[in-house]
């Protein structure tokens, strides 16, 4: 979910209160990431302004702010959807076509990198190594939900009903 404030005077606010902290740091150099994370924590993700914010504060160009934030995996430039799917990528999932599903899913939520979040802003998608479930393989996580002996049908059925109690 994302705490995103619906005004900039509010990203702003944001960013200068978690700024307070490395106001005396002298290397921006090395406050530019911790920085970054904080507002991430407060916001959910790195909305364009929080970025130029943060850009103006460090004296630092926009260009090498997104620079790091894009280079990162930690970092989210876009929010984050309502609901996160997590496919398994372990080897029990793999033998058992764990990445027919995860790609199953992409084409059925539009989902194609570099995003990882449906249009409707619905879910977001991730892959992890094992979610401790094998002998259910192949396996997927919907938010804290799991999903076991998955196949084309039941990924469908499953992801329908997701968007059902949405609509
Ligand atoms: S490899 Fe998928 S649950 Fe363990």
């Amino acid at each position: 979910m994302t705490n995103m404030p619906d005004d900039i005077d509010g990203v702003r606010l944001i960013v200068d209160r978690a700024f307070e902290q490395y106001r005396d740091h002298d290397n921006k150099q090395s406050t530019l990431i911790p920085l970054l994370q904080e507002v991430q924590s407060k916001i959910g993700y790195l909305p364009e302004q929080a970025l130029e914010r943060v850009s103006q504060l460090l004296n630092l160009s926009t260009s090498h702010i997104y620079g790091v934030a894009t280079f990162y995996h930690q970092f989210r430039l876009r929010p984050k959807g309502r609901h996160m799917i997590t496919v398994c990528r372990g080897t029990a999932c793999h033998v058992k076509g764990s990445l027919e599903v995860n790609e199953l899913i992409m084409s059925e939520l539009g989902i194609a990198p570099p995003t990882d979040t449906s249009k409707n802003g619905l879910f977001t998608l991730q892959q992890v190594r094992c979610v401790g479930a094998c002998s259910l393989a192949p396996v997927m996580k919907i938010d804290e939900e799991f999903y076991g002996n998955l196949d084309p049908a039941k990924v469908r059925r499953i992801l329908s009903r997701y968007n059902e109690e949405e609509s």
